[in-house]
């Protein structure tokens, strides 16, 4: 009999997650009932809110149980199948948690083809939750139209650089946030934002006036905290910021602050609104249908950032709270 390595939730983090907050174990595995498929998981998708779903706190989704296998989407190959639709060698998308393999229904399981895309993990990425984040976010919460000023946070991460590219290709003025000179370089140089902050090495309100000299229509935040104040000093009438995520919030605990300068919003008739993109995954077609010309006229790409191997997932997680990673996190199986 064969077995399969996973990893469990064994204690609940106190700000990063630390390596012995995991533990892996090895069971064997189960024969197939009728209906059933075995898939291989190939890579990981690497996401902030994992910090969220290993906390007890209220979510869209419950938290990871103590002794739960992980929770993670990821991508995989059908090793093993009892399901007319899943035939052997299909690859699929969907929650495989972090594990070797799964035994699956189907259910919640999207078929794609690997050999249509630049690489597998583009379902995870443009093509998957982070481009259907980026998509949806700007343009159903920021609703962006061409001239506007449109500034990005986490500018040179997965969300954020696809934000950036979508809003320059809707003829947006953008401007990029992040954290060092190298990201900085890329978001300006190669994702073609008009400028780009670096938060580490800048203060932020000042680059914001440099930049924006007459305010922002649309924040796509993906980071909260200190950058959020900066942005709400400066908005245009009828400003939108669209709250994807507080990354700067994740490993806070209790210590978790709101924006201090959001009575500017009043004065704005300004509005900030939250969203999350599992309410949009029934609309999937839709985004990768406006995004593939985009892709093809080579105005929109995705960097991956690929970790080996499963017991270095802790250490592919804290990446996205350090800033180590460059692109898309992954860890590839
Ligand atoms: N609402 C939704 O449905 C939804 C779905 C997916 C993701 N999200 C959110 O979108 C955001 C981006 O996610 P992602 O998957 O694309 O990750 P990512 O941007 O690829 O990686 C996270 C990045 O956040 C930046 N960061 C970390 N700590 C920071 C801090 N204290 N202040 C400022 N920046 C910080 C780092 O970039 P620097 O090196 O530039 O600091 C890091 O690379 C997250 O907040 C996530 O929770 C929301």
């Amino acid at each position: 009999m064969s077995s399969t390595r996973a990893l469990h939730l064994a204690a609940r983090p106190e700000g990063l997650p630390k390596d012995s907050d995991f533990e892996l174990r090895t069971r064997d595995d189960a024969a197939l009932e009728d209906g059933q498929v075995r898939i291989a998981v190939r890579y990981l998708s690497i996401d902030p809110a994992m910090r969220v779903w290993m906390t007890e706190a209220k979510s869209y989704w419950p938290p990871v149980a103590l002794g739960e296998v992980m929770r993670s989407a990821g991508i995989g190959e059908v090793l093993e199948s009892r399901n007319d639709k899943f035939p052997v060698g299909t690859w699929v998308s969907g929650m495989t948690g972090v594990q070797e393999t799964l035994v699956s229904d189907g259910k919640g399981m999207q078929r794609f083809d690997a050999s249509a895309l630049p690489h597998p993990g583009w379902a995870l990425s443009l093509f998957g939750a982070t481009g259907l984040t980026a998509y949806f976010g700007l343009i159903d919460i920021g609703k962006p139209k061409p001239g506007e000023v449109l500034v990005v946070s986490a500018a040179a991460g997965a969300v954020g650089s696809a934000v950036v590219q979508i809003g320059k290709a809707l003829g947006m003025t953008v401007v990029g946030i992040a954290g060092g000179a190298d990201k900085c370089r890329f978001v300006h140089e190669e994702l073609g934002a008009d400028a780009a902050i670096d938060y580490k090495n800048e203060d932020v309100s000042k680059a914001l006036r440099q930049h924006c000299p007459d305010g922002v229509d649309v924040y796509f935040d993906n980071v909260g905290g200190d950058i959020l104040d900066a942005v709400l000093k400066r908005l245009k009438m009828h400003a939108r910021i669209v709250l994807c995520g507080g990354i700067s919030q994740y490993n806070a605990g209790s210590g978790t602050r709101g924006p201090v300068n959001y009575l500017s919003l009043i004065a704005a008739r300004g509005r900030m609104e939250g969203f999350v993109v599992i309410d949009y995954l029934h609309r999937a077609g839709e985004a990768i249908a406006a995004m593939t010309p985009w892709v093809q006229a080579g105005k929109l790409g995705s960097r991956l950032d690929v970790v080996d191997g499963m017991e270095h997932f802790p250490e592919a997680l804290r990446r996205l709270y350090t800033g180590a990673n460059f692109g898309k996190q992954l860890v590839k199986l």
